[in-house]
């Protein structure tokens, strides 16, 4: 009998597939990593093909190491990179562009226009997010501008765009399903996150015609089934999420006043605020953490750009350590009297900054500086930009006075130097769960769930465990010190005064 989950997490550097047994056991892991592409500065695109073959490489490896066949499989999860934009022809099946993808800056001029024409205010009542490049609203205009005749054939609906959830779902469907789910359709800018429905007026606005866009479903709701000459069996897609709302349900934070937060590429950190949108007056995203059985559950959202892309640029750019795992031994060698500050604004700065324009800047060095210096300033900057978020959501979310904990995950928090640093400044304990990979547990436990195989809410909250606690050690003059000269190297970097 299937009785096995498969989900997918298909991130910005890598996709991932893990299977699980219905006891919640992870047994088979499969992980690819695919080129980025830079074609201008502060560009980033994905080959579509790319994506699609490390995902379908990813799940023969995690099938193989669980030693199963696809008919072994239950049902389906599919966690992804958001905003990230594809849009593809209905007919052909082929992509017209590159991804392009949520770092990626291009349309920072579109935003700026739009802001100058007053249009912000409108477009953060209804979406709940901000004019910024970040966002796929204005990525499938560009795209539609640029590519040759595609305008044209989007709004007589022989364009097809799509999230990455939705253009696997696809595929991966033989191109019989068009869909997303509401956690990724509220970060496309079109999606009115109140009436849970596309919007025409925002349609309008970033000239988006309604013949190119997915089917909204809930996260647990029926995405189609798979292809047998694609997948190797006919399995059902049942759960769809975005990685940060994948990663609030994996870390059960499905009581208001939760957060968590995942080091990936970026950090996000993510409050859930309940049945009703907290509206932020901090530059905080208020966002769907997600939709089940027809019920939206809302957030706040902190989004940094940058974070375990800072170590990716040690390793990479710096070349100054051989594994990311080795930033941390390298950081506690570095001497505590220099004050280095790394602000790693590479592709602009997200919350609650949001300057597009801004470049990274280093400040403090002197001719002692070294390798160890950079480790620790690149590490510190990750737990400066989160306390800026935990800031801004205390000032926006006065429902609860209980103590703050963040429950993290993503690669970073492996690094007890950094969790132990992050727990200082934020001044509040740091969960670290024993199950790290709660992105793709999020989404494979929505598929589990659906079909009736996994627990539901509260038995699989219950099953949540902590590895380790990191306590503030930190006295607050110190603490006020380095969080003083953070700001300052902030305000020195941002491309226009804030
Ligand atoms: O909003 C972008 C986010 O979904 C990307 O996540 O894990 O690839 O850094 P990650």
């Amino acid at each position: 009998m299937a009785d096995h989950i498969l989900a997918i997490d298909q991130g910005t550097t890598s996709s991932r597939a893990l299977v699980f047994d219905s006891s919640q056991k992870m047994v088979g892991e499969g992980q690819k990593e695919f080129a980025q592409h830079f074609p201008n500065s502060g560009w980033v695109e994905h080959e579509p093909e790319d994506i699609w073959t490390s995902v379908t490489w990813s799940i023969k490896r995690a099938l193989d190491k669980a030693k199963l066949q696809p008919r072994d499989i239950a049902a389906i999860g599919i966690t992804n990179q958001r905003e990230t934009t594809l849009i593809w022809d209905r007919k052909t099946g082929k992509p017209i562009h590159r991804a392009i993808v949520w770092q990626d800056r291009r349309t920072s001029a579109i935003c700026e226009a739009l802001k100058g024409d007053g249009h912000e205010e409108m477009v953060t009542e209804r979406t709940g997010l901000l004019l910024d490049p970040y966002f796929s609203g204005t990525k499938v205009n560009w795209l539609l501008d640029h590519v040759d005749g595609a305008r044209e054939k989007a709004e007589t609906g022989d364009l097809a765009f799509g999230t990455v959830d939705s253009y696997l779902v696809w595929r991966l469907t033989g191109g019989k399903r068009h869909v997303t789910d509401a956690t990724n359709a509220s970060r496309t800018l079109l999606f009115n996150i109140e009436a849970n429905a596309w919007d025409d007026e925002l349609l309008a606005l970033f000239g988006v015609p309604r013949a190119m866009l997915p089917e909204v479903l809930d996260c647990d709701g029926d995405f189609g089934t798979t292809d047998e000459s694609v997948f190797g069996a006919a399995v059902p897609i049942r759960g769809v999420a975005g990685d940060q709302h994948a990663a609030v349900i994996g870390q059960a934070c499905f009581a208001p006043g939760m957060i968590k937060s995942t080091y990936g590429t970026g950090c996000f950190a993510v409050l859930n605020t309940g049945e009703t949108p907290v509206r932020s007056k901090n530059r905080l995203l208020t966002t769907i953490a997600y939709r089940l059985g027809g019920q939206t559950t809302y957030a706040l959202e902190g989004s940094i750009f940058v974070a375990g892309a800072a170590v990716q640029w040690l390793r990479d750019g710096l070349k100054i350590i051989g594994k990311a795992s080795d930033s941390g031994r390298l950081a506690l060698g570095a001497d505590a009297n220099q004050n280095v500050y790394l602000v790693p604004a590479f592709v602009g700065l997200g919350a609650p900054y949001w300057d597009a324009d801004a470049r990274g800047a280093i400040f403090g060095l002197t001719r002692n500086t070294g390798p160890e210096e950079f480790a620790r300033a690149a590490l510190e900057s990750v737990c400066y930009q989160t306390a800026d978020l935990l800031d801004a959501m205390k000032k926006d979310w006065t429902e609860s006075d209980t103590d703050t904990v963040l429950r993290v995950d993503g690669g970073m928090v492996a690094s007890d130097y950094t969790m132990q640093f992050l727990a200082d400044i934020l001044n509040a304990p740091v969960d670290r769960p024993e199950m790290l990979e709660t992105t793709v547990l999020g989404a494979a436990w929505l598929a589990g769930q659906a079909i009736g195989l996994w627990p539901d809410q509260e038995g699989f909250a219950k099953g949540w465990a902590r590895e380790r606690q990191f306590v503030p050690e930190m006295d607050s003059a110190t603490r006020e010190a380095k969080l003083a000269g953070w700001r300052d190297a902030v305000s020195r970097t941002l491309s226009r005064p804030d």
